[in-house]
């Protein structure tokens, strides 16, 4: 069932939530494997499943692509229910922000480096929007991605301090055979771009490399990363770090469970990614 507004949710639900525990799965929609394995997640530990579609337009940038942004509503409703979701929420603007809505989320700290630096009021507007979404679903679960790793971990922070009585549930990447990153954003993509995006996955492992043959030096380590976008003309190399997990920090020594984070131009697209060095 797809429902466009608070009122139909809220009524929807009401009915279910004696059944069991409430999952969901929040997304921007255009759905492809990576959300599903979210839903397949929520469907075996949740009596109900919801999903919602909704291209969130504040945390888009001045010039970023909200406008571009590819939608299929249909396409997605379908993927749904494939996956057996119980309820698609796909509200409009005015459902989520309504006239005079005046009121943001701000969560300092790990927002800080990294995509928070390069995308100011990025998190600010998916921790204001999952905040409010998670008022109309008031799940029990709700499942992230790993592949957003900051989205996660700020999400994870808003959800602590705000005594919000959801648990998160963080996914693992779901990539596509030669190692990338399953994305909306990747059918903007030409053909040889699409094989140029290689070089993501592939500095990632490289680092992974040095990792297991006992380099412990982050800079080397970011070297190693560095090295291979550099050795790839059709990307344009925006950061790859190694950070502290939980809280985004610089580290200079790594161990296993140290982040690599890495965002890269390739041709009209950013693709940002993220592993664990052991
Ligand atoms: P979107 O990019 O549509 O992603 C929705 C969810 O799917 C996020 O939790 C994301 O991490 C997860 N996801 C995307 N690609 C994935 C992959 N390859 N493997 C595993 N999980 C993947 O993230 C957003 O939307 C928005 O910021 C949102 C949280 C919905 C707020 O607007």
């Amino acid at each position: 069932m797809v429902v466009h507004d608070a009122m139909s949710l809220r009524a929807a639900l009401r009915a279910r939530r004696a059944r069991g525990s409430v999952g969901f799965v929040p997304t921007m929609g255009f759905l492809h494997d990576g959300h599903a394995e979210l839903m397949r997640r929520a469907r075996a530990a949740d009596a109900t499943v919801v999903v919602s579609v909704f291209v969130n337009p504040t945390q888009f940038g001045p010039t970023e692509d909200f406008a571009t942004y590819p939608r299929d509503l249909p396409a997605d409703v379908a993927v749904c229910a494939r996956e057996g979701v119980d309820l698609v929420f796909a509200p409009t603007p005015d459902v989520i922000y309504p006239a005079g809505a005046s009121t943001s989320v701000h969560v300092a700290g790990v927002t800080g480096p990294l995509e928070g630096e390069r995308r100011p009021g990025h998190f600010a507007g998916v921790a204001t929007v999952v905040s409010a979404l998670f008022h109309l679903v008031q799940p029990d679960h709700a499942y992230f991605g790993e592949k957003d790793w900051q989205q996660l971990a700020v999400v994870r922070q808003m959800v602590r301090d705000l005594h919000i009585p959801t648990t998160i549930v963080g996914v693992p990447t779901v990539r596509e055979d030669d190692g990338l990153a399953r994305s909306s954003r990747n059918v903007r993509l030409t053909a040889d771009e699409r094989i140029a995006a290689r070089c993501v996955p592939e500095a990632i492992q490289a680092a992974q490399r040095a990792f297991a043959a006992g380099e412990r030096a982050v800079s080397a380590l970011e070297a190693t990363m560095h090295a291979r976008i550099a050795a790839e003309p059709r990307a344009t190399l925006d950061y790859a770090v190694v950070a502290e997990a939980a809280t985004l920090q610089p580290i200079t020594h790594a161990s296993a469970t140290a982040r690599m984070l890495l965002a890269v131009r390739v041709g009209a697209v950013r693709l940002i990614d993220n592993a664990p060095l052991g």
